[in-house]
């Protein structure tokens, strides 16, 4: 069964437009992560950025407390952000930009030049009993280095299939080099997890590419819920304001 990880982090991204360093606020991500598990959910992913523009240190504490499926922490290959990870031992974490001399053209890591760096942070990650993803572009040269780097899986980043999926002719060849992207991988032993940009129109299509274990999904669903929610929300505060006496 092909597995969903939901991504919170636009509920993050939310919260702090209003309650910014304030150390609480709504919506709660660790609430969403709840509910996302109760309506089936394989798994929570949370990007902890550097500088800290959605998700806060206290959420992927409360994250580790509360879920009950596997927290997927997303990260940069930095020394703080690490040994945050290895205290907090999330299930598994992938490793992604942030800097720009960290992307390839396509926006997934660049593996192959950052080898020894990418293997000594994976070694220390295993070592803590936590499995390791790196989030690579459809690239044969990225895969070929994230086997090497010894990395579980890898997430192949479908950004660029999304951005051209209303283009048919670009479409197929983004899909075909997902499709051999994965091949690649399985091929070589790593497991195969896939996500960015995906959504409820792209997503039959992208389901053309074999091997997939576990999709990460954020923006679109967190989208549909403001979109499928926003009529109950009115009529709850309507609601409210029934009582004026004036
Ligand atoms: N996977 C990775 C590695 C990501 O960085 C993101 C975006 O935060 C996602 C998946 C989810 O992308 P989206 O929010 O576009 O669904």
């Amino acid at each position: 069964m092909l597995k969903l990880g939901v991504n919170i982090d636009h509920v993050a991204t939310l919260r702090e437009a209003r309650y910014r360093g304030r150390g609480w606020g709504e919506p709660d991500p660790v609430a969403s992560a709840l509910a996302c598990e109760e309506a089936g959910a394989h798994g929570i992913t949370a990007h902890l950025r550097e500088d800290r523009r959605h998700i806060q240190d206290r959420d992927v504490w409360k994250l580790r407390e509360s879920i009950k499926t596997r927290l997927n922490l997303e990260m940069a290959n930095s020394p703080e952000i690490l040994a945050i990870a290895l205290r907090l031992k999330p299930e598994i974490t992938c490793l992604v930009p942030e800097r720009r001399e960290e992307v390839t053209t396509e926006g997934g890591l660049e593996v192959a030049s950052n080898l020894g760096p990418l293997t000594e942070t994976r070694k220390r990650l295993n070592g803590a009993g936590i499995e390791v993803s790196l989030f690579i572009a459809p690239d044969a040269v990225q895969i070929d280095a994230a086997a090497r780097c010894g990395s579980q899986f890898i997430e192949l980043h479908t950004g660029a299939f999304a951005e051209r999926f209303p283009h048919p002719r670009e479409r197929e060849a983004e899909l075909d080099r997902l499709i051999a992207g994965a091949s690649q991988a399985h091929a070589l032993g790593l497991k195969v997890n896939a996500g960015h940009g995906l959504n409820y129109e792209n997503l039959l299509v992208l389901q053309e590419v074999p091997h997939l274990v576990e999709l990460n999904i954020g923006h679109s669903i967190v989208s549909r819920a403001i979109q499928t929610g926003l009529a109950s929300a009115v009529t709850d505060i309507l609601n409210l304001m029934a009582g004026y006496r004036g």
